[in-house]
């Protein structure tokens, strides 16, 4: 499948679903501490998302070659990079969390994430989950018409790198609209005017998966989905949904929860 270019009902059918997946981050925000499951959580979102009137796109998902995703989320712990599957295991001081929550609203998909820490975490933990929400703003920042793909992937690998941390290659932002994920792949590494020219109308995802230790990952393995580091490191993910517009952008996933931007953002 082809771009996708959002005419104004579109980008008003793609700013509410945005909206209401950010929401359903809102909602959890206060319940994920010490000792709450990863399931309590899930069955939280399902519970917000029927009173936003929203559709959990996850719940029933089957790309080729997947068994049908379980949850109606993903929770990503420690050195579990994405696709983290709902569990009882009860979150424990310490532990840092992925949670990625993607609605359908009026057939129009919302895609965000952010990095909850759970108690005290540790120095560098934090500083993952910092650094990580500073690299998909620099891939944020430079959204504008003209620019390339390969300009935000070459901002993002370059600011990761630099402060000592890898930039998984296996996973990618996305294309999205009226289907969970359509092209183009938006890279978080390459090469500066390099790939697809972004144009007005193009919405899609900026989801940096960067490791506290190696860029290498593999899957768990019994479940078809989880994905691990392969050395065990710790592992962050934040992710926004963006429209490209004839100036710059819009991030279409915010609501009254969403952390502010960095300060070297000049929105
Ligand atoms: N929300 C993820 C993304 O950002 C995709 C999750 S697919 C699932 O693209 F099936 F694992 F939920
Ligand atoms: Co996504
Ligand atoms: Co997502």
């Amino acid at each position: 499948m082809s771009i996708t270019y959002k005419d104004a009902d579109g980008v008003q059918g793609m700013k509410i679903a945005g909206r209401l997946a950010s929401e359903v981050l809102d909602y959890l925000t206060p319940h994920i501490k010490p000792g709450i499951t990863t399931r309590e959580i899930d069955r939280l979102a399902a519970e917000c998302m029927k009173k936003q009137g929203t559709i959990s796109a996850t719940l029933g998902y089957q790309p080729a070659g997947y068994p049908p995703y379980p949850a109606s989320l993903c929770t990503s712990v420690n050195h579990v990079v994405c696709h983290g599957i709902p569990n009882d295991k009860p979150l424990k001081k310490g532990d840092i969390v992925n949670v990625d929550v993607t609605v359908i609203k009026d057939g129009w998909y919302g895609d965000t994430s952010r990095m909850f820490m759970v108690g005290e975490v540790s120095i560098a933990a934090k500083r993952l989950c910092a650094m990580t929400y500073d690299a998909m703003w620099h891939g944020i920042m430079h959204v504008k018409p003209g620019i390339h793909l390969g300009d935000i992937g070459f901002a993002i690998q370059k600011f990761a790198e630099s402060n000592g941390f890898s930039v998984v290659r296996e996973f990618c932002g996305h294309g999205i609209g009226r289907n969970f994920h359509e092209e183009p792949q938006v890279l978080h590494y390459g090469k500066p005017g390099t790939l697809e020219e972004l144009k007005p109308g193009m919405t899609f995802t900026i989801e940096p998966m960067i490791n506290a230790g190696r860029k290498d990952v593999k899957e768990l393995g019994n479940d078809g989905w989880t994905i691990v580091t392969k050395d065990h490191s710790l592992s962050a993910q934040w992710e926004h949904t963006v429209l490209v517009t004839e100036s710059g952008y819009e991030v279409l996933t915010l609501s009254a929860g969403s952390p502010p931007p960095p300060p070297f953002v000049n929105a």
